[in-house]
């Protein structure tokens, strides 16, 4: 079913070309925001008549003599030359039942694409900490939109898997006694800490760490075991998580670095043979005339080092390549630290001008902020060093245990200690993602985990409330949807706006939207519910408002998934 905009759009596009505007000008339809500009807007008119050099007015009164709109009861034209549409209340209650009966609340696109989305990616030398949050529970939420639209969605998680701190953790296991090394292994991130300090302390220590990462590089087998071994609980760490987290990714989607390996020689090559390559100062660059540093010298993207040694850039080309051939991908989605932003510029401008990458394949950073502590500072523990995401998550369903505790004190304790977790997880992912993507924001544990304002609990609560309807309501008698209050017309056309916020986080990875769409849609709700009763209506009325408020249950309930939240019956 079509998005109202779109319904409206074609009739529109009609009547513009019957009123003489050129074909292709845009008819701008937007939701009006408030009710004296009655449902949605036409905005393009004034352009075209800036185009036509015409009066705005008088062209927008030939577009309405044109237009022939059933699903409306009135058009007029207001301002400079908008034009405002009033929907029938008859045609939107229509819209409502229509929804309530089709299979998905979530549109399927009409041009399934295969899209790859890079997202996560830690590096396996350590556990995941803090730093890791945004790129995982943004990313998890943008491919479950997409994948809801019908789209083929291939995660993809380029965990750092390879490179030199390895030789320095494969050194430090050798030393340990075999039987505690699995005890020891279960913090990685004490063993890593260790593994610095000797290597920072101790010569022959060190001198070993870099034997072990050229016998590692030359396929020794005592040192690939160790190294497996390593990534093995480093990636259970991970997947602890990610399960935590409610996030999807598993081990099928996990391609490390080192699963390019052999491909980073022949990237090398390529990028020779096709005149991309030069050397400088012994390394091997890639100059590109947009890539220019400071005092206008150029910027090179280094591929191999002059030791021999492959870098960071050249696994992401290689990376990219894999994506283009073998995936067969028509876009790739990077949600990856604002930090990087150069670094993917460069290895996509690369990959596209020696044509690992079709043209037509569309490349984007979905970059992101950092997370700050209240004082506005980059999050840490108390002691100044980086907090593992685990203690994180754990710390976030302990104080939501104590949160629904003390609202709720009569659920038994077991069930609290599930709405704990729930809560909990889902005011840290809400948080984040209620935030613009793109810029830093503050972590703040009160205000997540607030059941006012814009958060999950107030969200995951709004929906209890509306199932505690039901409960109440007992059996119902299925009538017309009939929309006769200013409180119904307002929320049964914000339900349909619906596919225009989830549209939007899958064109622009920007998952802000939705959370403001669904918090938006609650208040609208809660403004309908005090102004219209439900349970002490008449039976008509009370089955119509019923359904709104079911199609409003199954739309915040919907719209949660889609960004990895889970709701409840009560909380
Ligand atoms: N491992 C990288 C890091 O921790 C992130 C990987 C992002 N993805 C990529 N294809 N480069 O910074």
């Amino acid at each position: 079913m079509p998005s109202i905009s779109q319904t409206l759009e074609s009739f529109v596009t009609n009547a513009m070309q019957l009123a003489g505007i050129p074909e292709g000008t845009p008819a701008v339809i937007k939701p009006s925001n408030r009710p004296e500009f009655g449902d949605y807007q036409i905005n393009g008119i004034m352009g075209a008549a800036k185009k036509m050099r015409t009066n705005p007015r008088v062209l927008a009164e030939q577009v309405v003599k044109h237009l022939q709109l059933t699903m409306a009861t009135r058009i007029e034209i207001a301002g400079p030359g908008f034009i405002n549409i009033y929907l029938s209340p008859e045609w939107i209650a229509q819209q409502v039942t229509e929804k309530l009966s089709s299979a998905s609340l979530i549109e399927a696109t009409a041009e399934p694409q295969t899209i790859v989305v890079d997202y996560s990616g830690p590096n396996l030398a350590k556990e995941m900490h803090v730093g890791h949050l945004r790129s995982t529970i943004i990313g998890d939420a943008f491919a479950r939109v997409l994948s809801a639209q019908g789209h083929h969605v291939i995660r993809q998680n380029h965990v750092g898997d390879w490179g030199t701190q390895f030789g320095m953790l494969i050194a430090h296991m050798l030393d340990q006694d075999n039987n505690d090394l699995a005890l020891q292994l279960a913090d990685l991130e004490q063993f890593y800490r260790e593994a610095k300090v000797r290597f920072d302390e101790e010569p022959a220590f060190a001198e070993a760490a870099r034997h072990y990462v050229v016998k590692l590089q030359a396929g020794d087998e005592q040192c690939l075991s160790h190294w497996q071994q390593f990534i093995d609980i480093s990636l259970q760490h991970c997947e602890a998580v990610y399960q935590t987290l409610n996030v999807l990714l598993t081990r099928d989607n996990v391609q490390p670095e080192s699963a390019y390996n052999e491909q980073l020689p022949v990237i090398v090559s390529d990028l020779d043979k096709v005149g991309l390559l030069s050397e400088s100062e012994g390394a091997q660059c890639v100059f590109l005339d947009e890539f220019m540093g400071k005092n206008n010298t150029p910027l090179p993207t280094i591929v191999q080092k002059s030791d021999g040694g492959y870098l960071y850039a050249t696994t992401d080309l290689a990376a990219l390549r894999y994506r283009q051939e073998t995936l067969k991908t028509d876009r790739i989605v990077y949600f990856v630290d604002a930090r990087q932003n150069l670094h993917l510029k460069q290895v996509f401008a690369i990959a596209k001008k020696a044509q690992f990458v079709a043209e037509e394949t569309r490349l984007e950073h979905m970059a992101f902020g950092t997370m700050m502590d209240k004082s506005g500072r980059p999050f840490k523990t108390r002691t100044g060093g980086t907090t593992k995401l685990i203690e994180l998550l754990e710390e976030a369903q302990q104080r939501a245990f104590d949160v629904v505790s003390e609202k709720n004190p009569d659920i038994d304790e077991a069930e609290r200690l599930a709405i704990g977790k729930i809560v909990g997880i889902s005011a840290v992912k809400y948080a984040d993602l209620s935030k613009n993507r793109t810029t830093d924001y503050i972590f703040d544990w009160d205000a997540m985990l607030s059941f006012e304002g814009n958060t999950a609990p107030y969200l995951q609560y709004a929906y209890t409330r509306i199932r505690s309807i039901f409960r109440k309501a007992g059996k119902i008698d299925h009538h017309k949807v009939v929309i006769t209050e200013p409180s119904e017309h307002q929320l049964a056309l914000q339900l349909l706006q619906f596919n225009t916020a989830v549209d939007h986080v899958a064109k622009d990875g920007v998952p802000h939207y939705l959370c403001n769409y669904l918090f938006e849609l609650a208040g609208n709700f809660m403004t309908f519910y005090e102004a219209c009763p439900i349970l002490k209506a008449e039976p008509n009325t009370q089955s119509s408002r019923l359904q709104l408020a079911q199609l409003t249950a199954n739309t915040l309930a919907t719209g949660l998934k889609l960004l990895g939240i889970n709701t409840m019956e009560r909380m």
